[in-house]
């Protein structure tokens, strides 16, 4: 195992009617900035819940951060900021409107000229905002980690930051939120949080005995509920088992003292920023290739999820690792996501080379646990996944 420090400072407020409780978490005196997305807390009753919960605090709103939350449009979010000296900032939503919240965390306080440096130069976020969440969608994780991906639509760049300035001080999580999702975005819930298990598992053995089991006891409870949570009646105890391994699936824990990969990530998110596919879907794209193509490195940890998710016991390591990438494939199209970039556009000659010639770009030398998935890798792992 490696050598590790582990802390994670935000508070989780998990169960049923728990949205009341927000109003005991915020700070005495604070000036609010209520962030939300397209509109749809108005149509559940979050909103509403959120509203009453908020009595006696001064609030502000600020709606419409779209889904790969837009970076134009948060800059909109940060002169009412500055504008009207908020002091704490209350995202409600799912993954967008909680990373969009956390680049304004960050922006509020940064002292440079231009907020994109944070994002294109990967300055870090020793120090932000104070904000909250109210976690409207299960699936990236964002509501108990430090992490946020932001969007430009004027370059198609799509970029991570982070830092431990950028853990929400407070996360309600009520699995009764879950009840008005639409079964696209629960299948995109469900194969986002399944991959960043994968993510930080699918590497190399180091001993870590503990961490590789509970990321496979994240990957049975997803795969274990994934059926149920796409039947139309909604099940209350499913609800709260999937909205619970989605926070533990990115909350950190997992990839302590181990190595992590992300190469697939660091993919999707160009295919998202180049077509607008949905993230969770870029990851289904790329996933097969990815494990495929880097088979040699990556076998002993395919065998060993392989036997241990999916019961493959007959055949060599190779012959194993091989039947638990059908397998991971598989998955994901039984939620119904297609695994193919030819699935999603016809535009898709040429996206290999304009990925990888980006990242050259940036300099990103090579990818993944042992970082040596180059840009030329990159070019053949993109074409596979045509
Ligand atoms: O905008 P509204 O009207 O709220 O509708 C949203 C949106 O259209 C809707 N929705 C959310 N909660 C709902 C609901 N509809 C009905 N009932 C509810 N209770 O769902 C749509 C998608 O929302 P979005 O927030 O975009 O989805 P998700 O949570 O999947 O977030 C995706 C974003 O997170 C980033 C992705 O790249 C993407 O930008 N990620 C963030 C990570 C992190 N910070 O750790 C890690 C992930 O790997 C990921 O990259
Ligand atoms: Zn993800």
């Amino acid at each position: 195992m490696k050598n590790f420090e582990y802390k994670n400072p935000t508070k989780i407020i998990f169960g049923k009617d728990t949205i009341p409780k927000l109003n005991a978490e915020l700070p005495p005196n604070a000036k609010i900035l209520m962030l939300y997305g397209g509109g749809s807390i108005k149509k559940n009753g979050i909103y509403d819940q959120v509203s009453q919960a908020l009595a006696g605090f001064e609030v502000i709103e600020f709606g419409g951060i779209p889904p790969n939350p837009e970076y134009a449009i948060l800059m909109k979010a940060l002169e009412v900021i500055k504008k009207e000296n908020i002091t704490f900032l209350l995202a409600v939503g799912g993954g967008s409107v909680i990373d969009g919240t956390k680049f304004l965390s960050s922006a509020a306080l940064f002292e440079g000229d231009e907020p994109w440096d944070i994002l294109s130069k990967r300055i870090r976020t020793n120090k932000g905002m104070p904000f909250g969440t109210v976690l409207t969608l299960p699936a990236t994780g964002t509501e108990m980690n430090s992490g946020a991906v932001i969007t430009r639509a004027e370059t198609k760049e799509k970029f991570s930051m982070g830092g431990p300035g950028l853990f929400p001080a407070f996360s309600i999580l009520d699995p009764n939120v879950i009840k008005s999702i639409p079964k696209r975005q629960i299948a995109n819930g469900i194969a986002d949080a399944f991959t960043h298990v994968l993510e930080q598992y699918m590497t190399y053995p180091v001993g870590a005995l503990l961490q590789d089991r509970i990321s496979e006891s994240i990957i049975q409870t997803l795969v274990e509920v994934a059926p149920k949570m796409l039947e139309e009646d909604f099940d209350y105890t499913t609800a709260s088992n999937f909205m619970w391994a989605c926070t533990m699936a990115l909350n950190g824990l997992i990839q302590k003292g181990v190595p992590t990969d992300w190469a697939i990530h660091m993919m999707g998110h160009e295919l998202t920023a180049l077509y607008g596919i949905d993230h969770a879907r870029t990851l289904a794209i790329i996933a097969e290739s990815h494990y495929k193509y880097n088979l040699e490195d990556k076998k002993e940890k395919l065998a060993q999820y392989g036997e241990r998710v999916w019961n493959i016991t007959e055949g060599t390591l190779e012959e194993k690792a091989q039947k638990a990438i059908e397998k991971t494939t598989a998955f994901y199209q039984s939620l119904g996501i297609k695994t193919k970039l030819s699935e999603y556009t016809q535009d898709y000659k040429g996206t290999a080379e304009t990925i990888a010639n980006r990242f050259e770009e940036r300099g990103w030398k090579g990818l993944g646990e042992r970082q040596k998935v180059t840009p030329k890798d990159v070019v053949k792992i993109v074409e596979m996944a045509y």
